[in-house]
């Protein structure tokens, strides 16, 4: 037994180098192993493989880039062309009027720099009192202190000290916690955080009038609306937004993954006029707050021709589809008494495994029928495939589960 130099995230560190596999390349919606084995990326790789992996433009756009620049900080005055041509595109795209970006290179930075944009504001306005963050059970805003403390995955967090604090937590779907919240904490409450479809924690998308009523208590105790679109923004609902999607309009919205399709690291805050008037107020006010690579205009540059392919490829348009073969065919094995339950939206969905099937084991009997899904928790298999997959691939992806099931009973 071996043991890789790479010290793996979210895997076990005791695992030997050879139960790992070797990704070497990618078409589409399929990647390939060192033996040449092919795989449908159920998941778009790690939720953010919109357009599908082998796009040369996006590769030749990069290179053209770093040939005449490859990167300048944007600290103080300095500034590039990509970055406010993907800042202005973001600010029309969202659904948050009169917006500016802030950039981040991953899911965490921005969610860290909305936590304390919206802290920020609070104490601008004299009230640094307001500090508490709202967070809900089963969301995962990411790893570093601020999303780690934010989110409601309680193992994430096991073992690493203090969080931060405060942070009060409610519950997913039942919205008497959130109002308990507000009206124990009103005064307080800096800002409500909530990814519009939870993601990691299992894939649930909202109950019915949660986040409608999610603005309505923010909006009447003068508190922050945070969405977490790092999953759901650019496209997996069919809308560059979940907000669109849904029709409520955040303060603040975090983004990543999907805006490169994961084709380099690139995140973002979109911030809405509740923040911006309070920061731009007083002309000495300097924000001091960004990352080193705020805003890398070959990240940028990867963004803007990811966003190209969408647009011209009308990739948007593909969601019903992954809607009616995927979500169809979950559906189908638990009417078949197959699975417990299926949950999703749009180009998301999971699968709740019957009792005493792991989803660890299960995911490896798709593998060996050739479908990349990710296992959450003990009993939930996701998938969140590339825009770009095909019907066929589809449902390829329920014989492959449907096929495990059999394998694993
Ligand atoms: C909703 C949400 N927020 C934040 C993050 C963290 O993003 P990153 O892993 O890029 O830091 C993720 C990652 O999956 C996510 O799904």
């Amino acid at each position: 037994m071996s043991r890789s130099p790479f010290l793996h995230p979210f895997a076990r560190p005791a695992a030997a180098a050879e139960e790992f596999v070797t990704i070497v390349r990618g078409e589409g919606a399929l990647v390939w192993d060192d033996t040449d084995r092919e795989y449908i990326d159920g998941l778009a790789s790690l939720w953010y493989c919109n357009v599908g992996h082998g796009r040369f433009a996006i590769a030749d756009a990069v290179a053209s880039q770093m040939a005449v620049l490859e990167n300048y900080n944007t600290f103080d005055i300095f500034t590039n062309e990509p970055v406010e041509r993907f800042s202005a595109f973001v600010a029309a795209a969202a659904p948050v009027p009169d917006s500016r970006i802030f950039l981040t290179s991953s899911g965490s930075e921005a969610v860290d720099t909305a936590l304390k944009l919206a802290r920020l504001t609070h104490s601008l306005r004299g009230h640094p009192e307001r500090n508490v963050i709202v967070g809900r059970h089963n969301a995962y805003h990411g790893v570093t202190y601020g999303g780690l403390s934010a989110q409601g995955l309680p193992l994430n967090q096991e073992h690493f000290g203090p969080l931060l604090d405060p942070v009060i937590r409610v519950d997913s779907h039942d919205l008497a916690e959130v109002e308990a919240a507000f009206a124990d904490h009103g005064e307080r409450i800096a800002a409500v955080i909530a990814e519009p479809v939870q993601g990691a924690g299992g894939v649930y998308p909202p109950a019915p009038g949660y986040l409608e009523r999610l603005r309505e208590l923010c909006t009447a105790h003068g508190a922050l609306l945070i969405f977490d679109e790092v999953i759901t923004g650019f496209g997996r609902l069919g809308a560059w937004f979940a907000a669109d999607h849904y029709g409520v309009i955040p303060d603040m919205i975090t983004f990543a993954k999907a805006c490169t399709s994961g084709y380099l690291p690139l995140g973002g805050v979109v911030v809405g006029e509740a923040v911006l008037e309070v920061i731009e107020a007083d002309p000495a006010f300097i924000l001091r707050h960004g990352f080193t690579y705020s805003g890398h205009p070959t990240a940028c540059v990867a963004a803007l021709e990811n966003i190209a392919i969408l647009i011209e490829e009308d990739l948007f348009a593909r969601v019903p589809a992954i809607a009616e073969h995927l979500g169809g065919g979950l559906a189908r094995l638990v009417d078949a008494g197959r699975l417990v339950a299926h949950r999703g939206v749009g180009g998301i969905w999971s699968a709740v495994l019957p009792e005493g099937l792991a989803a660890p084991v299960v995911r490896n009997a798709m593998l060996e029928r050739g479908v990349i899904a990710r296992p959450i928790g003990a009993s939930v298999i996701a998938f969140c495939p590339p825009l770009v997959i095909t019907d066929a691939q589809l449902l390829r992806c329920v014989d492959a589960l449907e096929g495990a099931l059999d394998a694993t009973s």
